[in-house]
């Protein structure tokens, strides 16, 4: 994955979003990063991105490009060699301080979900209020049965990811970044077209 404004390195992928350059502050500054696998595979070679805040950025790429690497490195689930990550001002460095920080304000819709599937969907859903922020149980239940209603599925609460539609699993999903708000900026991986039509909803 190479320079994702460049339209002339054809396999690589391109970010697509609602630019706004009057908007100043990035929530995302990647510049020059670099990233090799352990088999020295060089699957990032100096990739650029700027995501404004209340941008909505797409980004596109043939399968393999590096698109997952890429959007895992913002919250420190993949490490890096070179260039530098800024989420909201706080460098993604070696810190642990920091990269607890950004974990805190950036969400994940992971391709597969990634649901606990001996805990509940509620239980889910509260899970990172509750060891992460900290809330009182009762305070995290009551947004959560709130954002599970937003997406549809508020008679779900008490059954197990196993017992859910893929459809439904999906909504656990995407209520869990949603969780803890307020947050900088949630990371979505292969985001479904209801998915991308409930976002839209929420932040217009
Ligand atoms: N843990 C890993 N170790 C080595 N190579 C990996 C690892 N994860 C992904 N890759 C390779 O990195 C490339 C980019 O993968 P990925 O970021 O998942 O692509 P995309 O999301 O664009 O389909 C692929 O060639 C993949 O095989
Ligand atoms: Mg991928």
């Amino acid at each position: 994955m190479s320079n994702l404004s460049s339209e002339s390195y054809t396999d690589a992928p391109v970010a697509l979003g609602t630019a706004d350059s009057s908007m100043a502050t990035p929530t995302i500054q990647a510049t020059g990063v670099e990233k090799w696998y352990d088999n020295n595979f060089h699957v990032l070679r100096g990739v650029d991105l700027t995501v404004n805040k209340g941008e909505v950025v797409v980004i596109m790429g043939p399968s393999g490009s590096g698109k997952s690497t890429f959007i895992r490195t913002f919250n420190a689930l993949e490490p890096y060699q070179k260039g530098s990550i800024v989420i909201d001002g706080i460098e993604l460095s070696h810190d642990l301080k920091n990269i607890e920080a950004i974990r805190r304000e950036v969400g994940m819709v992971f391709q597969q979900f990634n649901l606990f599937p001996h805990l509940s969907v509620l239980q889910n859903v509260t899970l990172a209020p509750i060891w992460v922020r900290r809330w009182p149980k009762a305070q995290a239940e009551e947004v959560a049965l709130q954002l599970l209603e937003r997406v549809g599925i508020l008679e779900q609460a008490n059954k197990f990811p196993g017992q859910l539609s893929g459809g439904q699993q999906q909504r656990v999903a995407i209520a869990a970044p949603w969780r803890c708000s307020p947050r900088s900026c949630c990371l979505m991986n292969r985001p479904r077209p209801w998915i991308r039509r409930w976002c839209a909803r929420c932040w217009m």
